[in-house]
């Protein structure tokens, strides 16, 4: 009989390529989604057919309970959050609502229907904020420098305590920034190659951007998704540090993908106040030993070859 997996956020980028990655796995996989206005499927219009999606929503316990109840997983993904950063200034309470407290409205889900559930949780780099230790691992005290970094902090200290408090197989996953041609527009990758694909098209003349100099540690979403699902294949329950372990300026990821389309940033980006934070994080950059020693995880696209698929994936969607 296939496992079945059920996944919160499957509408979003790590959500449409878990869903993937489970269904090469032989999965039966579930998909969560809030009700919106319009369609929203985007990112999984391609397997559609092959995944079950049901209607809920983390601000609301009865509905995960009953979609629990309806198709009794195996394995229970909890992606779904408020996950952009600058976003979590203007709403913070709706970002507490979901990122933090939704966690704990899954978890109890999960003891009420069925505590055998495998539980995984979409932790983040973001909890280390201004950073105590270069580079960063599992025992790294963290200092959240935002409201939505501060909900990250409550939605792992919750999966912890849950594992502690009641024996649930939940694990955490601290994973680093990553990215992929589906990547909200918003996030600073994307907007960046997006850009370049604008201004090699002549749609758009500048690239308006906040901090150049903040420093990420970005893999590639794809290889990340293999992660989670090993963390649950494991028979102890655990959180793990998921990074390239390289760190890079947001000036070099302009830099790299305004080259690739044969650009030279400095002629275009503009760097604007209304894109900084009122609270930066300034440096990360993760070790992952321990997910290569105890799940076999390595990443297998870099820095350079995932701005370089990112700019080709845009510069390709326009021509379309
Ligand atoms: P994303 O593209 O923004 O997707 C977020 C998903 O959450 C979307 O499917 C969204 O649904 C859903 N959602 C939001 N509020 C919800 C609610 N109240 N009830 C049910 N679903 C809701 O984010 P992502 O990049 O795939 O990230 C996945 C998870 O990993 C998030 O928890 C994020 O915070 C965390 N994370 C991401 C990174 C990264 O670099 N990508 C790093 C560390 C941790 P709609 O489509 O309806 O908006
Ligand atoms: N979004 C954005 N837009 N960021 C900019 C811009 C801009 O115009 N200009 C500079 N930046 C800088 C931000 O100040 C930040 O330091 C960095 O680029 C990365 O910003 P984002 O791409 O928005 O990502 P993030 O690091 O804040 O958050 C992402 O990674 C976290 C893991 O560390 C999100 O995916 C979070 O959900 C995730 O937890």
């Amino acid at each position: 009989m296939a496992k079945r997996a059920l996944i919160t956020g499957i509408t979003g980028q790590d959500g449409s390529y878990l869903a993937e990655h489970l269904l090469a796995e032989g999965y039966e996989v579930i998909g969560v989604m809030r009700r919106s206005s319009t369609v929203n499927i985007e990112r999984i219009s391609h397997i559609q057919d092959r995944l079950t999606l049901l209607s809920g929503d983390l601000m609301d316990e009865v509905s995960l309970i009953n979609v629990l109840r309806d198709c009794r997983p195996h394995e229970v993904y909890n992606l779904a959050a408020q996950s952009f950063v600058q976003a979590s200034w203007s709403q913070p309470v709706l970002t507490g609502e979901t990122t933090a407290l939704g966690v704990t409205r899954m978890l109890d889900a999960i003891r009420i229907i069925d505590p055998e559930i495998r539980f995984y949780q979409a932790s983040s780099s973001e909890m280390f904020g201004r950073v105590q230790a270069v580079p960063q691992d599992e025992n790294t005290p963290f200092y959240p420098r935002s409201p939505y970094g501060v909900a990250k902090v409550y939605g792992h200290w919750i999966t912890v305590n849950y594992r502690e408090s009641y024996g649930l197989h939940a694990s955490s996953g601290i994973l680093f920034n990553h990215e992929s041609p589906r990547r909200g527009l918003e996030f600073v990758t994307r907007k960046v190659t997006n850009g370049v694909a604008r201004i090699k098209n002549g749609l758009d003349t500048e690239l308006r951007l906040g901090n150049l100099e903040a420093h990420r540690d970005w893999g590639y979403a794809a290889d990340y998704v293999r992660a989670m699902w090993a963390m649950l294949q494991r028979d102890t329950p655990d959180d793990f540090v998921i990074a390239t372990g390289e760190t890079h300026s947001v000036r070099e990821l302009c830099e790299v993908a305004f080259a690739a389309a044969g650009l030279n940033y400095e002629e275009f980006v503009v760097v604007d106040p209304v894109f900084f934070r009122p609270a930066e994080v300034d440096l990360l950059v993760g070790d992952s030993s321990k997910a290569h020693r105890l799940l076999g995880w390595k990443c297998d696209v870099d820095f350079y070859g995932l701005v370089e698929m990112m700019v080709a994936a845009d510069l390709q969607a326009l021509q379309r």
